[in-house]
C-alpha cells in the first residue's frame, strides 16, 4: 500500500488515546465460559433489521477505497456477499453507489454525511441509494467537522490516485468539504425524507442514543469513528452498556472499533451489542486480495466466534447473555 494511504487509514486523531485504548478494552475484558452443556457446535447466523447474515459481523463504511484496490468498494461488496454478511458504503466512495450495488451479491446500506450547505445533495443521494436497493441509510452524527489525524497529516506525501470520492465530486466539485453540524431537526428531515430504516452512527452518550430512538430511528452504532474523531473518548464496548441500557430494546444496537478476534466480536454480543462492524481489517483484506481478501477476512472472523461460541458452551447468539463477560 502506498505509504501516505497506509497513514490515512491507519490513523486515529490527536495522540491516538482512544485508537489505542479500543484494543486495550477488548483485552481487559474478560469471558467467563460455561462447560458441561454439550455444545460441540455453534450456529453464528444472525439478522440485522430484518435481513439475514452468516454472522453478526458486517462491514464498516469506510471511505476511498480505491487507494486499497482498483476495483475499491466494488470488492469489498462482493467479498462481504461471499461471506454471507452486509456491507455500508460510505458517502465518500471510490466507486459510484450504483455500481457497488450493480457488483454487491449481499445486502448494503448506505453511509450517510450531510455537508455544509448541501442538504438538497444528500437529499439526491438518498434518493439515488433508495433506487439502487440499499436496505438502510447510515447517518454518521459524529462529525461536525473532520478529527485530526496527524499522523497522516506528518506524512508529507500526496495521496496516490484513487483516492478520489466520485459522488461528491460530482455533485460538489473537488475541493475539500466540511461536514454538517447535525441537529435533532436533521433526523428529523431525513426520517420525513426517506422509507428505508435509519441508524445513526457514532453515540457514545446513552442520552443521545435515547434522543435518537425518539426520532424513531431503528438502530444506534456504538461508535468513536474508529478513533478519527474526538480524542481521548472511552472505547466504544466501554460505552457499549449504558447505550444500550438507555435503548432499551426501542432499536437494534450495534457497535464498532477494535474488532480484530472472533473473541472480541462475542464480548461485544455479551455487552449487548446485535451484531458489530469492522473497519480497518477489511481494508487490510481488500488491499492484500481484492474481494477474496476481503471475504477471507470475514470468514476468519466468523470461525473464530464460532469456536469461541463452542468453546464457551453457547450453541447459538440467543445464549449470549451477560454473564460472560466481565471487567479484567
Ligand atoms: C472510517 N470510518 C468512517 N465512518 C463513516 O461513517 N464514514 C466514512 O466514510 C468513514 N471512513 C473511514 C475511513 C477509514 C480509513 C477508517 C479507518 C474509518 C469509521 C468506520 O466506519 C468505523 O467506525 C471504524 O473504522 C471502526 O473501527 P476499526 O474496526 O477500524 O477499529
Amino acid at each position: 500500500m502506498h505509504p501516505a494511504a497506509w497513514a490515512y487509514y491507519s490513523a486515529g486523531a490527536g495522540d491516538e488515546v482512544t485508537l489505542r485504548r479500543e484494543r486495550d478494552a477488548f483485552e481487559k475484558l474478560l469471558l467467563v465460559p460455561r462447560v458441561l452443556r454439550g455444545v460441540d457446535h455453534a450456529d453464528t447466523s444472525a439478522s440485522v433489521l430484518g435481513a439475514p447474515i452468516r454472522a453478526p459481523i458486517m462491514v464498516a463504511p469506510t471511505g476511498v477505497q480505491g487507494l486499497a484496490h482498483p476495483e475499491g468498494e466494488c470488492a469489498t461488496a462482493r467479498g462481504a456477499g461471499e461471506a454471507g454478511t452486509l456491507m455500508a458504503v460510505s458517502t465518500v466512495s471510490s466507486r459510484r453507489l450504483e455500481d457497488v450495488a450493480a457488483a454487491a451479491t449481499g445486502p448494503l446500506w448506505f453511509q450517510l454525511y450531510v455537508y455544509e450547505g448541501a442538504r438538497p445533495f444528500a437529499e439526491t443521494l438518498v434518493r439515488r441509494a433508495e433506487r439502487a436497493g440499499y436496505g438502510a441509510i447510515v447517518l454518521t452524527v459524529d462529525a461536525p467537522r473532520w478529527g485530526r489525524k496527524e499522523r497522516f497529516l506528518r506524512v508529507e506525501d500526496e495521496l496516490p490516485p484513487g483516492a478520489s470520492a466520485v459522488s461528491i465530486e460530482e455533485e460538489l466539485g473537488e475541493e475539500a468539504r466540511e461536514p454538517a453540524a447535525l441537529t435533532p431537526e436533521d433526523v428529523a428531515w431525513l426520517r420525513s425524507s426517506t422509507g428505508l430504516p435509519i441508524v445513526l452512527k457514532g453515540i457514545l452518550h446513552p442520552e443521545d442514543a435515547a434522543l435518537a430512538v425518539e426520532h424513531g430511528v431503528e438502530g444506534v452504532v456504538v461508535s468513536t469513528h474508529g478513533g478519527r474523531q474526538l480524542d481521548g473518548v472511552p472505547a466504544s464496548v466501554e460505552a457499549l452498556p449504558a447505550v444500550v441500557e438507555a435503548v432499551a430494546g426501542r432499536a437494534e444496537v450495534y457497535m464498532d472499533g477494535g474488532i480484530r478476534r472472533g473473541t472480541d466480536v462475542l464480548k461485544a454480543l455479551a455487552l449487548g451489542a446485535r451484531a458489530v462492524f469492522v473497519g480497518r481489517p477489511v481494508l487490510w483484506g481488500l488491499a492484500a486480495d481484492g474481494a477474496a481478501g476481503v471475504g477471507r477476512v470475514l470468514e476468519m472472523l466468523r470461525e473464530e466466534l464460532e469456536l469461541a461460541m463452542i468453546l464457551a458452551g453457547l450453541p447459538d447468539l440467543e445464549s449470549v447473555g451477560p454473564d460472560l463477560a466481565r471487567k479484567g
